[in-house]
């Protein structure tokens, strides 16, 4: 795994740096770094706890949502059309890079 991936979440209470080292999800790396993400249905893409709303730039990198996800995303008041994502269906960028997020409410 040459290439590094950085990972920039903000957050109610700061912004933290992270290396995204491993081919967990998205959903992992933040959760098993401490931070304030439920994800209470574990990455199954049926619970939106794991919400995250990507920077523009970050978007492009990861792919589109899939209707599951869209469909789930909608029922959230933070829903954003451009940028919201389940952070449990991002995979591991192919391509050295930054992603950037905000975690919103009410999980921040
Ligand atoms: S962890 Fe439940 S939808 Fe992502």
């Amino acid at each position: 795994m040459a290439h590094e991936v950085t990972v920039v979440a903000r957050h109610a209470d700061g912004e933290e740096e992270l290396q995204w080292l491993s081919e967990a999800s998205l959903m992992e790396v933040l959760r098993d770094n401490g931070l304030p993400i439920m994800a209470s249905c574990g990455g199954c893409a049926s619970c939106a706890t794991c919400h995250v709303h990507l920077a523009e730039l970050s978007a492009t990198l990861v792919g589109e949502r899939s209707e599951l996800e869209e469909d789930l995303l909608e029922l959230e008041d933070s829903f954003d059309p451009e940028k919201s994502r389940l952070s449990c269906q991002i995979e591991r960028p192919h391509v050295a890079c930054a992603i950037v997020l905000t975690i919103p409410e009410p999980w921040s």
